[in-house]
């Protein structure tokens, strides 16, 4: 098998978006994450919003690979309903991932009420090329499942703690180094020689203690169901090894290591089998939260 021949799949953000709403759905990606922000978003973020800000604040909100905005929208509503307004910048690549967020803004104003949408289509390095050398300051940074894309995470760290306002919040989000897709990832070098390396959470940690940031982490559990990667000819099965391998086509391009990666996936390294006959990989993640001092 050549390396050269396989694509990586943010080669083709439109590739990259059908593949990623599928497992989304299959993961009930954005019924949990609504959970959390529900559960765990008011204590571990917006109290301390609140405690460090007052209710006067225009508060400026950056989302980094925010996909098509569930999260985001949700965040900045909720943290709009405390604070004077809010400015929410959004760098995420994928037209097509932005064309989705764009048409939920249009198609509920009133809910959106108050919250000045910002959204840039381009990779995080273009923002900060963009930005210069004296980047605006926010309230709040979220980079959820994106801060592992992005080249040089302990430069984008560090970038991004100097861009919180005194008192500001950053949520960074990371998938579990048990989980299937640092799994396969770590197994398959062919695979990080493509796409990766992908940092996990232990590295994530390793950066921001590093750079001596202070942090809480907060862990979640969550599952994806694989059961179509092992049905004959299904097109979602073959988009979900895709995700899970970050190249493209991987089944037409390598047929052997698809083979290799889809058994590993149903393997009980990743995945648990129900009675039915359901496979469940682990989609376990973790959350970052880190907090700016007020100055005294
Ligand atoms: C796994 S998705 C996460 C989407 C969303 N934050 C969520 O949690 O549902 C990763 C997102 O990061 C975006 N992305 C990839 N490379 C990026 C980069 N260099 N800078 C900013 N965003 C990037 C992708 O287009 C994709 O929408």
């Amino acid at each position: 098998m050549e390396k050269t021949k396989m694509k990586y799949t943010l080669s083709d953000p439109d590739y990259y978006t059908e593949m990623y709403q599928v497992y989304a759905k299959k993961s009930n990606k954005y019924s949990h994450l609504l959970e959390w922000t529900e559960n765990i978003f008011p204590k571990m973020v917006l109290q301390k919003l609140r405690e460090r800000f007052s209710a006067e604040t225009h508060i400026n909100v950056l989302g980094i690979g925010t996909g098509s905005g569930e999260m985001d929208r949700k965040m900045a509503g909720i943290i709009n309903g405390h604070f004077k307004s809010v400015r929410n910048v959004v760098v995420e690549p994928a037209e097509k991932q932005l064309a989705i967020y764009r048409s939920v803004l249009e198609s509920d104003k009133s809910k959106f009420k108050g919250i000045d949408f910002d959204l840039r289509q381009m990779v995080f390095d273009e923002y900060r090329e963009h930005e210069g050398e004296h980047p605006p300051k926010y309230h709040f940074i979220n980079a959820m499942q994106s801060i592992y894309y992005i080249d040089d995470v302990n430069d984008t760290l560090r970038y991004l703690y100097a861009s919180l306002e005194e008192g500001g919040v950053m949520l960074i989000t990371t998938l579990s180094d048990a989980c299937g897709f640092q799994l396969v990832w770590n197994r398959f070098p062919q695979v990080q020689d493509v796409a990766g390396p992908y940092p996990g959470t232990n590295d994530i940690r390793q950066s921001l203690l590093d750079l001596n940031i202070k942090f809480e982490e907060n862990h979640q559990r969550l599952y994806g169901d694989i059961t179509s990667c092992f049905q004959e000819g299904s097109k979602e099965g073959e988009l979900i090894v895709d995700f899970f391998s970050q190249i493209i086509d991987l089944r037409g391009t390598s047929p052997e290591l698809y083979q290799e990666v889809v058994d590993y996936m149903g393997s009980e390294q990743c995945s648990e089998k129900k009675k039915d006959g359901t496979i469940l990989i682990n989609s376990d993640w973790d959350a970052f939260v880190v907090y700016k001092p007020l100055s005294i």
